[in-house]
C-alpha cells in the first residue's frame, strides 16, 4: 500500500515509525513532514490545510490510505474531503471531530449522556459569564475557550480578580481568536491525570495502553501550559479496576452517544481523564492521537498498525485485539529555551546518529528542518522527543534521560522531572 500521513510533528514521526514496520506498507509519504520523518518517508511540501493539493497528490501517487494526524485538518473536514474524492482516510469526519473542536459541544454531549465530567456552564456573553462566576464564588475556577487554541485555551483562575481578567482575555480581547466566541466555565477537579487513547470504528472501541503527559513548561508543574513536555506509559495509577470503570462509564457511552447523535466516531478518541476522589472524570476529548503520548504508546504496540487503521475505516474493529509489550516507555521533549513563548531557531543539532537502528531508544522529530548543507536544524519550540523503553517505568526513565545527553543544540531545554510521579506509585 502507498500511505500518506498528514502532519509534521513528533506524533506523525511516531505514527510513521509504526507504519514503516507494517507488512502492508510499500511507499510512505508525509505532508509536510520534517527532517526526521524524511528518513522513513518521502516528505512533500504541502500544508495540512491544503486539502485540494493533498487530494491531487494522493490521486497522482496512487495513495491507498491517508492518515490525518493533527486536530486542525480533522476539525476542518480533511477526512470528509478525501472521502468525497473517493479516497480512503483514517480519522473522524468533521461532524465527529467536533468532540475536540468545540468544548461546548463535548460538555453538552457528556451532560446529555451522563458521562462523568466537571460541572459547567457555557456562555457567549462576557458579562453573563462574569456574573455567574461571582455568584458561584468558588475558586479555583476553570475557564475554557470553546474552540481549538493549540492546547492553550484553558485558564485556571485562583481568585475572582483572576477570573474576571480571564473572561476578558478569552471573550473580549480574543486572545485565542474566534475560539473565544463562546466559553465554558467549569468546576475545578483534583486528581491524577491519565491519557487514554482508543481506536474506534464508530461502534467498537479498542483502548491502547495508558499514558500521562506533562503539560506545564517547568519542573514541578510550574510555568505556562505547553503542547506537552514529556510522557510516560503505562500510568501506574490506571489500574485494571479503573480501566473497567472508564470503559463502562466513559469510553463505551461516548462512542454510543456519538453514534446516537448521527456522528459516528471513527479514528482515535483521546480521553483526557482526571482520577478524582469521586472516580474518573473526563477533562477533555481529543479527536486524534496525543502528542507526545503517541511517542510512548506506539513504540509499545505489537499490532500491525495498518491493520488497525483499516479495521477502523471498514467497521471491523471487533475482529482485532490490541497487544502491547509488557514494558514501559518514557519520552522527554527537548525544546528551545523560551518555549512556549519566544525562542530562537535554526541551530544545528548533533548526536542524532546515535539513535540509528536502535530498538530501545528513539528520537522523534517535532520541529526540525534541513539546512542548506543538509545539516539538521532546530525549527520549532518543541524540537525532539527522546523516547526510551525499559523493563519498567524507572528503568525507562533512566534510559530516556541518559539518551537525552547524546543530543546537543544551542538553547536546548527540557524538564528534569518527567515521570517523577512514578516514585509515588
Ligand atoms: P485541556 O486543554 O482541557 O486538557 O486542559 C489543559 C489542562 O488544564 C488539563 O490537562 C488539566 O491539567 C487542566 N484542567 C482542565 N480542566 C480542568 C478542571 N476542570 N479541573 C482541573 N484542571 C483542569
Ligand atoms: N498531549 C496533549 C495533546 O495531544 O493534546
Amino acid at each position: 500500500m502507498n500511505i500518506l500521513v498528514i502532519g509534521g510533528g513528533g506524533r506523525e514521526h511516531a505514527i510513521i515509525a509504526s507504519i514503516a514496520k507494517s507488512k502492508k506498507a510499500t511507499k510512505i509519504y508525509c505532508a509536510p513532514g520534517n527532517a526526521g520523518i524524511a528518513e522513513l518517508a518521502t516528505c512533500v511540501p504541502i500544508g495540512v490545510m491544503e486539502f485540494d493539493k493533498l487530494i491531487a497528490f494522493a490521486k497522482e501517487n496512487e495513495i491507498d490510505l491517508t492518515v490525518v494526524g493533527p486536530d486542525d485538518p480533522l476539525v476542518g473536514g480533511a477526512v470528509d474531503a478525501f472521502e468525497a474524492a473517493g479516497l480512503r482516510a483514517f480519522g473522524p469526519r468533521a461532524n465527529a471531530a467536533i468532540i475536540e473542536g468545540s468544548k461546548a459541544f463535548s460538555k453538552e454531549l457528556m451532560k446529555k449522556y451522563n458521562i462523568p465530567t466537571a460541572a459547567y456552564e457555557t456562555f457567549s456573553d462576557a458579562e453573563e459569564a462574569t456574573a455567574y462566576i461571582k455568584a458561584q464564588g468558588k475558586y479555583p475556577v476553570v475557564l475554557k475557550a470553546d474552540g481549538l487554541a493549540l492546547g492553550k485555551g484553558v485558564l485556571i483562575c485562583n481568585s475572582e480578580e483572576e477570573a474576571i481578567a480571564g473572561v476578558k482575555e478569552i471573550m473580549l480581547d480574543k486572545h485565542f481568536g474566534k475560539a473565544g466566541d463562546k466559553m465554558v466555565v467549569e468546576e475545578f477537579m483534583t486528581g491524577r491525570e491519565v491519557s487514554a487513547l482508543c481506536f474506534s470504528d464508530g461502534k467498537t472501541i479498542r483502548c491502547m495502553t495508558s499514558s500521562q503527559d506533562h503539560k506545564r513548561a517547568g519542573d514541578g508543574d510550574t510555568g505556562l501550559n505547553t503542547g506537552g513536555m514529556g510522557t510516560f506509559s503505562p500510568s501506574p495509577f490506571y489500574t485494571e479496576e479503573i480501566h473497567k470503570i472508564c470503559t463502562e462509564k466513559i469510553y463505551e457511552p461516548t462512542i454510543a452517544a456519538m453514534a446516537a447523535e448521527g456522528r459516528p466516531f471513527k479514528g482515535v478518541l483521546y480521553c483526557g481523564l482526571m482520577l478524582t476522589p469521586e472516580g474518573p472524570k473526563v477533562v477533555e476529548y481529543n479527536a486524534r492521537f496525543g502528542d507526545p503520548e503517541t511517542q510512548v504508546v506506539l513504540p509499545r504496540m505489537e499490532n500491525d498498525i495498518v491493520d488497525v487503521f483499516e479495521a477502523c475505516i471498514d467497521g471491523t474493529l471487533d475482529q482485532i485485539e490490541l497487544s502491547f509489550a509488557d514494558n514501559a516507555a518514557v519520552c522527554v521533549i527537548l525544546a528551545s529555551e523560551g518555549y512556549p513563548q519566544k525562542y530562537e531557531k535554526g541551530f544545528p543539532i548533533s548526536g542524532l546518529e546515535a539513535f540509528k537502528g536502535s530498538k530501545t531508544e528513539f528520537v522523534f522529530h517535532a520541529g526540525t528542518k534541513f539546512g542548506e548543507d543538509g545539516a539538521v536544524l532546530t525549527n520549532g519550540g518543541r524540537v525532539l522527543g527522546v523516547t526510551a523503553l525499559g523493563a519498567d517505568l524507572k528503568e525507562a526513565r533512566a534510559n530516556a534521560y541518559k539518551a537525552t545527553e547524546k543530543i546537543s543544540f544551542a538553547n536546548k531545554y527540557m524538564r528534569h522531572d518527567i515521570g517523577k510521579a512514578i516514585d509515588e506509585a
